[in-house]
């Protein structure tokens, strides 16, 4: 068959499709999400359930995705058409694309208000609000921007303002060369903070709540939550990866890479799971309170270190930077669906696009902040959206990626596609693909849904 080309030219080399699938990958999902579930999931056993999803499911499925990005050098929704066409299967399947591009934005819808707390906290960091900060200061700390919808709003307007007008300018692909510069130091900053946690807080708690595998039994929530987290934070399931695999080049290795990826990705995961839970257990926090544990926890460390404030400031700016670049990965979906097929120019669509997931956010801002005009119980819309995405939707994209990958296309088109031979490799990776991930992902759905009980 001959090759198709992406209509917007190709990232330049292997290293610049690394850089920016673990700048999607690496995010709020790794630093924010990651210790707050663990936290609410009660530690070790789930670390362990959530290691086994990357391994199993989370990464058999990122090749998957990559794979068919890669051989439809389209939207997802126009390549899971042709490729569908190509292997004789269903014209439906395009709808794979479309629950992605729609997943894709509902979660932007509370990932870039997450995202907005951080941009608050950066200022807060850099005019002192951090110092001596003890577990009492820095929750009112938070308290008080949760409970000023006004000013959360702003910050979340500027921070999608910003996205949207990288998307339109398309200096995206800019954007990627800071990535190999920001990684790296917010990898180095992450490490210190490490160092700093383990020496001054409750190290011995802290590994033993993450790593005593053995500490709970393992039930169907819990295997629910930790595949939800792992697509998540790979950014699988959606068809992100799909969208940026499009310009990859040909020759480039997608289980190396893939491999990569998610390792790295997992790295950040857990050593941020050794900052926060030290700290928890030193300074007497709950772990399983939810979304704000890393809100409640750092401000503690900045403001104990000399120049905290600085560190702090930077360190946030990192993250900001981190989430953004995730983002950009979520909106690009719709935004190359919009251009591609509808004839939007790029500016429009991202405009468009932004503003719809600005009028969706403001559900989410009045969830945090207790706007009563809306009648929301705390927390409410947040905890609805969250469980949708991550529990129902990534989970339902990732099961329809692996059929699709697994099942519908035929064996050689695959082979062909990865490039990596039929070895004992190959082989594990479409065993994987076609009954592991289908069954876990199917009873994981059959949990959310509410259709089993899971405990
Ligand atoms: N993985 C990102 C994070 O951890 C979030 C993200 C980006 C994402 N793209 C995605 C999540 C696609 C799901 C699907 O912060």
């Amino acid at each position: 068959m001959p090759r198709r080309q992406s209509i917007h030219g190709h990232w330049s080399s292997r290293l610049a499709f690394v850089l920016a699938a673990s700048g999607s990958a690496v995010g709020l999902g790794n630093i924010w999400r990651f210790p707050y579930i663990t936290g609410e999931q009660g530690g070790g056993a789930f670390v362990l359930v959530y290691l086994l999803c990357v391994a199993l499911v989370g990464l058999p499925v990122m090749m998957a995705e990559v794979l068919l990005g890669r051989r439809g050098r389209r939207n997802p929704i126009e390549s899971m058409r042709m490729l569908s066409e190509e292997e004789s299967g269903s014209g439906k399947w395009r709808l794979v694309g479309v629950l992605g591009v729609i997943t894709g934005l509902l979660i932007l819808s509370y990932y870039a208000v997450i995202a907005s707390w951080t941009l608050a906290y950066v200022v807060e960091a850099a005019r002192g609000a951090f110092t001596g900060a003890d577990a009492a200061t820095s929750r009112q700390l938070f308290e008080a921007l949760e409970k000023d919808p006004l000013r959360m709003l702003a910050w979340f307007t500027l921070f999608l303002a910003t996205a949207g007008w990288i998307v339109a300018r398309g200096v995206a692909a800019g954007l990627e060369r800071a990535v190999k510069l920001f990684m790296p130091l917010l990898l180095v900053l992450l490490l210190a903070l490490v160092g700093y946690s383990l020496t001054t807080g409750d190290a011995g708690a802290a590994f033993a709540f993450l790593f005593d595998f053995g500490s709970h039994a393992i039930d169907g929530q819990m295997l629910l939550v930790a595949m939800g987290q792992a697509f998540f934070a790979l950014s699988v399931g959606m068809g992100a990866l799909m969208a940026y695999a499009a310009y990859l080049p040909q020759q480039t290795s997608i289980g190396g890479t893939a491999v990569t990826v998610a390792a790295a990705n997992t790295v950040v995961s857990l050593l941020a799971g050794l900052i926060v839970f030290p700290l928890v257990f030193a300074h007497g926090l709950e772990a399983g309170q939810g979304p704000a544990l890393v809100f409640h926890t750092l401000p503690i460390a900045f403001g104990q270190i000399p120049g905290g404030g600085f560190v702090g400031a930077l360190f946030f700016l990192l993250l900001v930077f981190a989430a953004l670049m995730s983002t950009l990965a979520l909106l690009e979906p719709a935004v190359v669906w919009l251009v591609e097929q509808h004839d939007l120019r790029r500016g429009v669509a991202a405009f468009a696009v932004c503003g719809f997931v600005w009028l969706l956010g403001l559900a989410t801002v009045a969830s945090f902040g207790d706007v009563a005009l809306l009648r929301l119980p705390h927390g409410g819309w947040y905890d609805m959206i969250e469980h949708a995405t991550s529990n129902v939707l990534l989970p339902l994209g990732g099961l329809l990626i692996a059929l699709f990958a697994g099942w519908v296309m035929c064996k050689n088109s695959t082979v062909e596609e990865l490039d990596m031979g039929v070895g004992l490799r190959y082989d594990l990776w479409r065993m994987l693909l076609r009954f592991v991930a289908p069954l876990v992902l199917g009873f994981v759905l059959v949990c959310a849904l509410g259709l089993c009980d899971a405990r």
